[in-house]
């Protein structure tokens, strides 16, 4: 068997005449820039998550960057931001002027709030949690931190789109929540994309201007802002996919449940949490990301017999990116700093069949020896 960790052309067929025919109506309408594709996706986006505005961007990272700015967060301050995540989360905390500061994750692989509390400063202005992997962090501890401090919350959402927490959509907790619509995230367009949402008159106003050069309504230079607008053809794609989007959260989580199922006894493996129905969280497993035992082995076994993995972020989280210059040392992330040469991703996609999952566990407990 041959299962690829990512089968960009099967995601592409997938709903190909559909999208095709996207294309063809925005191409003869000739509406490519700030067009209704893009604010029937937003309308659509907002309605889905809950938000009170959702806000088309070029990608997740600028999405972050402009979200950042428009809540106020800028020179001089700090943002607190876990060191497994893309190097995307500090990149724009640094672009907006702001100095990132990294903390530690727990089992989950999510940002943990003793960790939080531990890293809090006099310049401490805000916390980006990531809800990484398609699951929401606990967000109690981290919401009452930041009440009592008086921070702002910026969450980095982009791989969680249609998670939830006690009910509450991920990207809702705070002042403003990004997401990116890259090809492999679970709502992928074909090519770059992002979005940020907020509750937030004000922000949204202030983001609106910052993604098309600091224009206001009126066409007048109101800031300094950006070209960091969604592309119409890349929105009419997304309200393609959009379409289909609950039933293939449906079939990631189902995938998940028989990972877990078959994998959940072997001592060598710590998975991530199972799907549950009506529980605390909702997990839309944007990936399957566990922990192994002798994980490099593991994944050159599994290419050995077919099978695609993929360990995020290269293996490195952010604070062993030495010319980034961060101040944050492995004692302040040792959990994190003890997972890196232990995570790693299964295949998790919309492609994957139930005998692939088979297959790929058949393997995975052949070569620990069990049964
Ligand atoms: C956790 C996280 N943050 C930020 C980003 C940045 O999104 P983009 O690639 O759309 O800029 C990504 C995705 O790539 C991500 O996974």
């Amino acid at each position: 068997m041959k299962i690829p960790f990512f089968d960009y052309p099967a995601l592409f067929r997938l709903y190909e005449a559909e999208v095709v025919e996207a294309f063809l109506s925005a191409g003869r309408r000739g509406a490519f820039i700030m067009q209704s594709d893009l604010t029937d996706f937003e309308a659509q986006l907002a309605k889905y998550t809950g938000a009170k505005h959702a806000i088309g961007m070029a990608d997740g990272t600028m999405a972050l960057l402009i979200g950042l700015r428009a809540a106020g967060i800028g020179k001089g301050d700090e943002v607190i931001v876990p060191s497994h995540t893309f190097v995307a989360s500090a990149a724009a905390i640094h672009h907006a002027g702001a100095t990132p500061v990294l903390a530690d994750c727990g089992r989950d692989h999510l940002i943990d709030a003793a960790s939080i509390r531990a890293r809090i400063g006099k310049r401490t202005k805000a916390i980006m949690p990531v809800q990484l992997n398609g699951r929401v962090a606990d967000m109690d501890p981290i919401l009452a931190i930041a009440d009592e401090h008086g921070l702002r919350i910026i969450e980095d959402s982009c791989q969680a789109l249609g998670a939830t927490y006690k009910g509450r959509q991920a990207g809702t907790f705070g002042a403003a929540g990004a997401f990116s619509f890259y090809p492999s995230k679970t709502l992928g367009t074909f090519g770059d994309g992002g979005a940020m949402i907020t509750n937030d008159d004000d922000i949204a106003e202030h983001a609106q201007l910052l993604r098309d050069h600091g224009r206001g309504k009126s066409g007048k230079v109101e800031a300094w802002g950006y070209n960091s607008r969604l592309d119409n053809i890349q929105a009419a794609i997304l309200n393609v996919k959009f379409r289909h989007y609950d039933k293939e959260v449906a079939r990631r989580r189902a995938i998940a449940g028989q990972y877990d199922q078959r994998l959940r006894d072997l001592p060598q493996l710590q998975l991530p949490p199972p799907p549950v129905e009506g529980g605390v969280h909702f997990d839309i497993f944007q990936n399957y990301e566990l922990e192994a035992e002798r994980r490099d082995e593991l994944k050159a076994y599994l290419a050995e017999n077919g099978v695609g993995t993929l360990i995020q972020w290269g293996g490195q989280t952010i604070h062993q990116f030495e010319r980034l210059g961060l101040a944050a040392k492995a004692a302040d992330v040792p959990y994190t700093e003890r997972m890196t040469s232990r995570f790693i991703m299964l295949p998790m996609n919309v492609s994957v069949d139930d005998a692939s999952v088979a297959y790929i566990c058949d393997k995975i407990r052949k070569f620990y020896g069990a049964a």
